[in-house]
């Protein structure tokens, strides 16, 4: 089994169509997304209509759910997206469900498999990444027992293997890398072999100019920002 896993493309349609052409290479027999989908200046509707078209398995984030059933903190880019979609791409969005068993194995969950907004394995401290304490990261993979656990949500790309021997993936950000210091899209391919499932990292260039250019145009220079380098400005999004 040779599974493409996507996360947080925030309504970057230039990424993901670039992700999905590269994955169109890869021999994968499935593919499953990880939330945040729409939450971005890009071109979040275009994003919706290509979920909608590909009906992959997928999970809900954290935005997903701001932009849905209205706001946690006050993100200005959500309620822009909530009043971008049309009642088709809004249902759709309402329909994806929080956590989903793929195969039996395969666990997917946004940020943890008990919360949408909370970091799995890497944690900020200002633009530094780090990765979290390990009794914390087997703590919360603590009662999913599936070979792997797949989450999304920090925009970090990490493959870690668990005491155990459980694999956890996050594949990165397809749409929103903002402190890994390339504009890349990164998604990641999961593959189970006799010995075990493997993880490959990828990432795959696009034109980000052309997506930033459409954050500024919509006017969200530093989102645009973020776009051009994989950097996010110090005054954040
Ligand atoms: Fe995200």
């Amino acid at each position: 089994m040779r599974v493409a896993v996507l996360s947080d493309v925030h309504g970057n349609l230039k990424a993901l169509d670039a992700v999905l052409e590269d994955i169109a290479r890869q021999g994968v027999e499935a593919t499953v997304a990880l939330g945040d989908f729409l939450s971005g200046p890009s071109d979040p509707t275009g994003v919706a209509d290509r979920f909608i078209e590909l009906n992959m398995p997928s999970v809900r984030g954290n935005h997903d759910r701001y932009i849905t059933d209205g706001r946690e903190k006050d993100w200005h880019i959500d309620t822009l997206v909530r009043g971008m979609l049309d009642e088709r791409q809004r249902q759709w969005l309402a329909s994806v469900p929080a956590t989903l068993l793929f195969e039996e194995d395969v666990f997917l969950c946004h940020g943890t498999p008990r919360n949408d907004n909370a970091s799995f394995m890497d944690g900020f401290v200002g633009p530094v990444v780090s990765l979290l304490d390990k009794d914390h990261i087997e703590t919360e993979a603590a009662g999913f027992d599936h070979e792997v656990l797949l989450c999304g949500h920090t925009h970090v790309p990490r493959s870690l293997r668990l005491s155990d021997g459980r694999l956890v993936v996050n594949p990165g950000s397809v749409g929103l890398p903002f402190e890994i210091g390339s504009p890349d899209a990164r998604y990641a391919i999961i593959e189970q072999r006799r010995a075990g499932w493997n993880t490959e990292l990828r990432a795959v260039a696009y034109d980000h100019a052309a997506a930033a250019k459409q954050a500024l145009d919509r006017g969200y220079p530093r989102w645009a920002e973020a776009l051009t380098w994989g950097w996010m400005s110090p005054r954040g999004l």
